[in-house]
């Protein structure tokens, strides 16, 4: 009997048990192959005893329907990278990769599907030019792998900030207020984007187009007559000045990345000290966008997903990531997975057809 391992690495994402059920569904219908899950990422395998679950019938009949991840996960279990904590209670970092992959072999299992961001993907390319069989799925909210159209989440966040979004437009109208509104993203403005777009917001400001907090004052001014108006704002946490940083704090020891957000309060900070009298409100909405149930086209995107890593594996197909471009589901070498980083084009057709509507990007 074959036997395959899954795992879900990096922040969690709608759409990811969808993803499980669909590789389990798909490996079960093989005689010869058997289906486990390893618990928060690599972290399974590295524990004594290994913490390893089999994905049977009962384990993943209807969880595409769930949020989260029902094998947990983990930004901070980078096999290449991991922390160590010391006797003096310092912590070191270190490369287990190889114990790692000796811990799978001895385990008896004969390939790995790593579903994961490009933090995940890295560590899938690193592991699998070591010898282990690695299929990759790409995971984001924030869509920013270069290598597929779209990834499963990023929908569902769209989503859950445009509800949102359109809650804050009723009371931003009832008090003559600006309403700022922060969302993830990191370094890409895809939801941001979408959210402004899908909400009409009057102003997006988004990584890739840094703004001048100026040009927001006057625009925002422009909305007001009498003391009446009322602005609405949607700001990526990667966004930041012309002349400015981004807004981040240090993530804890060993995370993947460092942590942004805040920039909601600093952008109101900002207006304030350029001259924009409008009451200000400001509102980051954080993990809700990562939580509850994956919308319809994100649980069919992430089957579908699962569905073709499980074929990969049957064709030995190994050392890829599952993709979709120009609506074809396919596969990239892990090397070109996480390549490029996917920002938003300033000439695209999104960042056009925002300004024809009029909304504001600062710059
Ligand atoms: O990459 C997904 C993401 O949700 C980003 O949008 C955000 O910056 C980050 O993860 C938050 O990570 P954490 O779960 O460590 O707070």
């Amino acid at each position: 009997m074959k036997k395959l391992l899954v795992l879900t690495g990096g922040g969690d994402c709608p759409g990811l048990n969808a993803v499980i059920r669909g590789i389990a569904k798909r490996i079960r219908k093989e005689k010869d192959w058997e289906v486990y899950g390893s618990k928060e990422a690599f972290n399974g395998v590295f524990s004594d005893p290994p913490e390893l679950i089999k994905l049977t019938r009962s384990r993943t009949a209807g969880i595409h329907v769930r949020g989260g991840t029902i094998l947990k996960t983990t930004n901070k279990g980078n096999p290449t990278n991991f922390a160590v904590k010391q006797p003096d209670g310092s912590v070191k970092f270190v490369d287990r990769s190889d114990e790692l992959i000796k811990r799978i072999k001895d385990l008896g299992f004969d390939a790995v599907i790593n579903i994961g961001g490009d933090g995940s993907q890295k560590i899938s390319q690193a592991l699998f030019k070591k010898g282990l069989n690695v299929i990759g799925v790409p995971k984001t909210i924030d869509n920013d792998l270069s290598a597929t159209d779209m990834t499963f989440g990023f929908q569902t966040a769209v989503q859950i900030a445009t509800d949102s979004f359109d809650k804050l437009v009723t009371t931003a109208e009832s008090h003559d207020r600006v309403m700022i509104m922060e969302v993830m993203g990191r370094d890409a403005g895809w939801i941001a984007l979408h959210t402004a777009i899908a909400g009409g917001a009057e102003i997006c400001l988004i990584p890739e187009i840094p703004y001048d907090i100026h040009k927001l004052v006057r625009r925002i001014q422009s909305r007001y007559k009498n003391g009446h108006g009322f602005v609405n704002i949607v700001i990526s946490e990667g966004a930041k000045p012309k002349d400015g940083t981004i807004t981040s704090s240090q993530g804890s020891q060993g995370s993947e990345h460092v942590r942004l957000g805040g920039v909601a309060f600093q952008l109101s900070k900002q207006l304030k000290e350029a001259g924009c009298t409008a009451e200000i409100r400001e509102t980051v909405l954080g993990h809700v966008q990562r939580g509850g149930s994956p919308t319809a086209f994100d649980r069919v995107l992430a089957t579908v997903f699962g569905v073709h890593a499980a074929e990969l594996l049957l064709q030995q197909k190994f050392g890829r990531m599952v993709t979709l471009k120009n609506n074809v589901v396919s596969s990239v070498t892990l090397e070109e997975a996480t390549a490029n980083y996917n920002f938003v084009s300033k000439d695209g057709y999104l960042v056009k057809a925002a300004r024809g509507l009029g909304i504001s990007f600062g710059d």
